[in-house]
């Protein structure tokens, strides 16, 4: 019989947090989605970040709560990620000498070399999180993805190390602990869950950058042959086009994130209708409940000009990562704030490149892209019990001996 597993993600966002408890048979490509739930609001989180964990552990318990009232499912770990602006990467390079007489080398020196790489001059208030090697490089000889058993006497490694400002990771892990819950495998960097869920292999290996647009932060990942170049989270997102609604149309922000989803859109074909008089009509939104009257394409300016100012961030960014890479799997777009009409043919003039939105291949059931990261959570590790915990970040070799490296760290 084939083993069947049981894992809870949780996806703790600037407007909300997500719970997916999912169920797999190992190895084959079916995930089960046995719950779903959302607090649609969220307390001591600001930017992606958390910064009140007890706030945090009141808001996972009542998940926890509802979990086992609705579905009688007890849960006792959780998978999670991590997010915000003090996420970020740094490159480096290790060098060893091989160390067996016959030259050929071994896991050892594979995890001598990775762990040279990761002797960098952090503060000691930021931590590694996660190495992934980008190659390896035997006398000389670039491009390697895994140097095992081959013969050489020099070993060099280029890695991206993926940090994180210490304190938000342990404003994370007590808000878990306090709700009751242990943290399932490893934290996940969120710009990776959502690449994970959204990307295929064969993107990957072409190159194609993801931009996840959440309520507080937009993230940018870029990969290309397999591996996951760079990220960056930026301190904005789609909550920022509530807040300009809400100043321009001068109403509060719950109305102005009603009238974003239910009105908000780039498609606007209608606009140029004529009125009989051959004037160029404005169609107007009434609610008259708040006493609104205004214009779509007033709405859509609004919309407009701040997706601009974050598109205008992350095409800087992404230029900046891919440099020489052409990109040709394009751009896709997640994450909740991904849900406007109309913003791919936004994206495509933005980004000068082809522009998607996609879903994660092997849970069909979730529509809403503010649901893609969990997923990717939940990927991940089903990914860890797998032993394929690469997929998420390319080929590299898995560096689960990561937590014993931190003792080398100055
Ligand atoms: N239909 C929609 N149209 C426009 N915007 C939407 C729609 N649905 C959701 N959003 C926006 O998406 C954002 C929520 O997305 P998501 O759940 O991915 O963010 P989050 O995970 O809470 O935040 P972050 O990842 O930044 O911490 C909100 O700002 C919300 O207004
Ligand atoms: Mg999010």
């Amino acid at each position: 019989m084939p083993k069947s597993i049981t894992l809870t993600a949780l996806d703790i966002g600037t407007s909300s947090s997500k719970l997916l408890v999912g169920q797999k048979e190992l190895y084959s490509p079916n995930i089960n989605i046995l719950a779903k739930e959302e607090i649609p609001y969220s307390v001591g989180v600001r930017r992606g970040e958390i910064y009140d964990p007890q706030k945090v552990a009141e808001n996972i318990s009542f998940l926890k709560n509802k979990l086992q009232k609705s579905k009688g499912i007890k849960i006792k770990k959780v998978l999670a990620n991590i997010s915000g602006p003090h996420l970020f990467t740094l490159r480096s390079q290790g060098l060893v000498s091989v160390s067996r007489a016959d030259k050929k080398i071994s896991q050892e020196d594979i995890q001598r070399v990775l762990q040279a790489s990761q002797s960098v001059n952090l503060p000691s208030n930021k931590e590694i999180l996660e190495v992934l090697p980008q190659e390896f490089i035997v006398d000389g000889q670039r491009g390697i993805k895994n140097p095992l058993g081959l013969e050489g006497i020099r070993l060099e490694d280029e890695v991206l190390l993926i940090c994180i400002f210490s304190l938000v990771l342990e404003h994370l892990e007590t808000a878990i602990l306090e709700a009751g819950l242990e943290i399932e495998e490893e934290v996940i960097p969120s710009p990776l869950a959502s690449a994970r869920a959204v990307l295929s292999p064969e993107q990957k290996e072409l190159g194609v950058a993801v931009v996840d647009i959440g309520a507080g932060t937009t993230s940018l990942s870029v990969f290309n042959e397999g591996n996951l170049i760079d990220f960056t989270v930026f301190p904005m997102g789609s909550a920022n086009i509530t807040n300009d609604i809400a100043i321009g149309l001068r109403t509060e922000i719950a109305t102005a994130e009603r009238i974003k989803r239910e009105f908000g859109s780039f498609d606007l074909s209608s606009r140029k209708r004529k009125t009989k008089k051959g004037k160029i009509k404005k169609e107007r939104i009434e609610i008259p409940e708040e006493g609104l009257s205004f214009s779509k394409i007033s709405l859509k300016n609004i919309i407009e000009s701040r997706v601009s100012e974050i598109f205008l961030e992350v095409a800087k960014d992404l230029k900046r990562i891919s440099k020489k890479t052409i990109l040709p799997a394009g751009v896709i777009l997640t994450g909740g704030g991904a849900s406007l009409p109309g913003l791919i043919k936004f994206g495509k003039q933005k980004f000068e490149l082809p522009c998607y939105l996609a879903k994660p291949e092997e849970i069909p059931v979730l529509e809403d892209p503010a649901f893609y990261t969990c997923a990717g959570v939940l990927l991940s590790g089903f990914d860890f019990q797998e032993g394929k915990r690469e997929k998420i970040a390319g080929e590299g070799i898995k560096t689960k001996f990561k937590k014993i490296f931190k003792i080398f760290l100055p």
